[in-house]
């Protein structure tokens, strides 16, 4: 999905994100859903463990992705691909596939709370399994190349007009 703000190049001002989003929030949000949990943050802000991630893909994604996560023939549809397949990979961001193992997917992947192992999966864990995941990327495909931990989740076009913004405004006045 490309990024709709301004900011990353697409045509919404910041006020028509807010009044979306609000706008989302309000018609179909369900307040008290996360009350007592302790979700994990949407940005990762550890460094993922490569070995510690393979187990727990085993542990809580391979019953549906596969061995390895290289696709389970005996599912028809999406979970017969592979998630580690480099051209996959080469095209999606460490942040996506993070996406994908907090939200999961509407009746079809359990969310971080109910993953295989039975209990909710912690921001460790999480990051853990994406790093394994991502360890299959060919970097010079890396999407995230280059950028650090702390930044990962912001799309190159982004930053690189954030960064043009940014030295514009230094240029003196004329
Ligand atoms: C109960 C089965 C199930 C489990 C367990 C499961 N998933 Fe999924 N996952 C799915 C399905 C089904 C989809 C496809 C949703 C769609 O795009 O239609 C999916 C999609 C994905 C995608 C996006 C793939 C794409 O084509 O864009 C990623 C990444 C992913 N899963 C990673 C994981 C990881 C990592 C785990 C373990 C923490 C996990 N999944 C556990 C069923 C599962």
């Amino acid at each position: 999905m490309p990024a709709f703000a301004q900011s990353g190049g697409g045509m919404l001002t910041d006020q028509q994100v807010e009044v979306l989003a609000h706008g989302l929030v309000t018609a179909w949000g369900k307040p008290g859903l996360l009350a007592g949990t302790n979700p994990p943050p949407y940005k990762a802000t550890l460094h993922g463990d490569v070995a510690a991630g393979e187990k727990g893909f085993a542990d809580n994604c391979a019953s549906c992705h596969g061995e390895g996560g290289k696709g389970n023939p005996d599912i028809p549809g999406t979970l017969s691909g592979s998630i580690v397949d480099p051209a996959f990979l080469g095209l999606v961001s460490d942040q996506y596939v993070r996406n994908f193992v907090i939200a999961g997917f509407p009746d079809q992947m359990p969310d971080w709370r109910s993953h295989d192992s039975g209990k909710p999966l912690s921001d460790r864990e999480i990051t853990d399994i994406v790093a394994w995941v991502a360890s299959h990327r060919e970097p010079a495909a890396s999407p995230t190349a280059g950028v650090t931990p702390e930044a990962s989740s912001i799309h190159p076009a982004a930053m690189k007009s954030a960064k043009s913004m940014a030295s514009q405004r230094q240029e003196p006045h004329s």
